[in-house]
């Protein structure tokens, strides 16, 4: 029986020879392969032994004759697509959106549910190059998998990182990413996830707003299409988008959020609400410039003159605590989200009873303002009513986490 079907593509490297051996190891082991190699791939690797090992012509040409739509097509056959090895130059033509071969643009009209593994092989500074670097952060970060590199003798006579990896050992790591693929939920969910921070109008070019990003609730509406969950994006104009081809809507102030909740909430049946949205806790009330008092906000811009401007916020209800009203199913789960500025132990937890006190939601995930990478959060724990059930690291176990807590629960 014939197993996964894998989109191989090769690019320029020294080590382009070794792809020959997990190629053939991969069809030894009962895999269909397609191979798509660069112009350059071929000047270090003959057509001839690729053709040979998969039985399949080799695909190079964008604009081949009779298969003009390849650069389509194969990407819908393919289970899985690696590319081994990777040239520094086509990971970074990859990482900036560049279509200019049949490789690339394979690349452009990828399939985000399925695995694209990049292993790649290069000199040591070509690896070092900032160019590369920021590439291979950038295509991790939209959820491509990029395979360490081994440490060793290169071609060029030096020694150190930007070697491949063994083949036997990238034949694991593609067993592993399918089997990952192949272990797909039993159950789906319909969950509506919210990202990104409001912005309260001061008058009509100012705003309040908060540091709220929207990475994590992009990388979690990820993980989750990935996983085929049916998923809703509620996202604030300029927060971080996912890759997948989940549902968008936009939202920008406290009361447009609120309302769409409302609404979408009480017209559809979802099964969840992660609700990541960073929801101003105040809105603008009214604004005192010199002594004449304006109801905010303003509709035209404030001049700069008036020495003293006083803003007055108002407070702004607690939408967490109306989503299950909202909601058309009553047996919506949520999963809150409490972001603390503090080390103190015993004050964050007496912030997440008040969250499931006032909130009656089934999950409270607290991270803290001091747990950021840059701007990506990091360090997660997640309670129940009860008790912290589990912590981790990076947005994407805290996806796994929060796919098994919904499904099970
Ligand atoms: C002998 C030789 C070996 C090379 N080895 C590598 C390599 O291992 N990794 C790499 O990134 N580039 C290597 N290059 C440079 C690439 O072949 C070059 O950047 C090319 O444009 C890559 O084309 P492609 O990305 O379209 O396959 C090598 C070049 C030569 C002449």
């Amino acid at each position: 029986m014939l197993k996964s079907k894998i989109l191989f593509k090769i690019c320029g490297s020294i080590a382009s020879y070794k792809s020959a051996y997990l190629i053939s190891k991969l069809i030894q082991n009962g895999f269909e392969v397609k191979v798509v190699a660069t112009e350059n791939a071929l000047r270090f690797i003959g057509k001839a032994t690729l053709e040979g090992l998969t039985g399949h012509h080799i695909y190079t040409d964008l604009f081949a004759e009779g298969e003009m739509m390849s650069h389509i097509n194969l990407i819908k056959w393919a289970d899985l697509i690696i590319v081994c090895p990777a040239s520094a130059n086509t990971i970074n033509k990859l990482a900036n959106g560049v279509g200019d071969d049949l490789l690339t643009s394979l690349f452009l009209a990828f399939d985000w549910t399925k695995p694209y593994i990049i292993v790649p092989a290069m000199n040591t500074n070509m690896f070092d190059h900032p160019a590369t670097q920021s590439s291979l952060k950038k295509l991790t970060e939209w959820g491509v998998k990029i395979l360490p590199t081994a440490e060793g003798y290169l071609a060029c006579g030096d020694s150190g990182r930007g070697k491949l990896l063994e083949p036997d050992e990238i034949y694991e790591h593609l067993l592993n990413a399918l089997e990952e693929k192949q272990s797909m939920p039993a159950k789906k969910i319909k969950a509506l996830i919210t990202s990104g921070g409001t912005k309260e109008n001061i008058d009509s070019v100012r705003f309040i707003t908060n540091l709220s990003t929207g990475k994590t609730a992009a990388s979690i509406a990820d993980y989750f299409s990935r996983r085929e969950h049916d998923i809703t994006y509620l996202h604030a104009r300029d927060a971080a988008q996912p890759n997948s081809n989940c549902r968008r809507i936009e939202y920008t102030s406290f009361d447009e959020i609120n309302e769409k909740l409302r609404n979408i909430l009480a017209e559809n049946s979802f099964d969840a609400v992660i609700h990541l949205a960073a929801v101003s806790d105040y809105s603008l009330g009214s604004a005192m410039i010199g002594n004449q008092k304006f109801s905010a906000p303003l509709k035209q811009k404030i001049d700069s003159d008036s020495n003293e401007i006083t803003l007055k916020l108002k407070k702004n209800p607690k939408i967490i605590d109306n989503l299950k009203h909202y909601s058309k199913n009553k047996n919506i789960k949520i999963v809150a989200f409490k972001l603390t500025n503090s080390t103190d132990y015993e004050a964050n937890l007496s912030m997440v009873k008040k969250l499931f006190d006032h909130s009656n939601c089934d999950f409270v995930v607290l991270n803290d303002r001091g747990n950021r990478d840059g701007n990506v959060q990091t360090n997660f724990k997640i309670y129940n009513s009860k008790q912290e059930t589990a912590s981790c690291m990076s947005s994407k176990e805290l996806a796994q986490l929060l796919e098994k807590f919904l499904i099970n629960i």
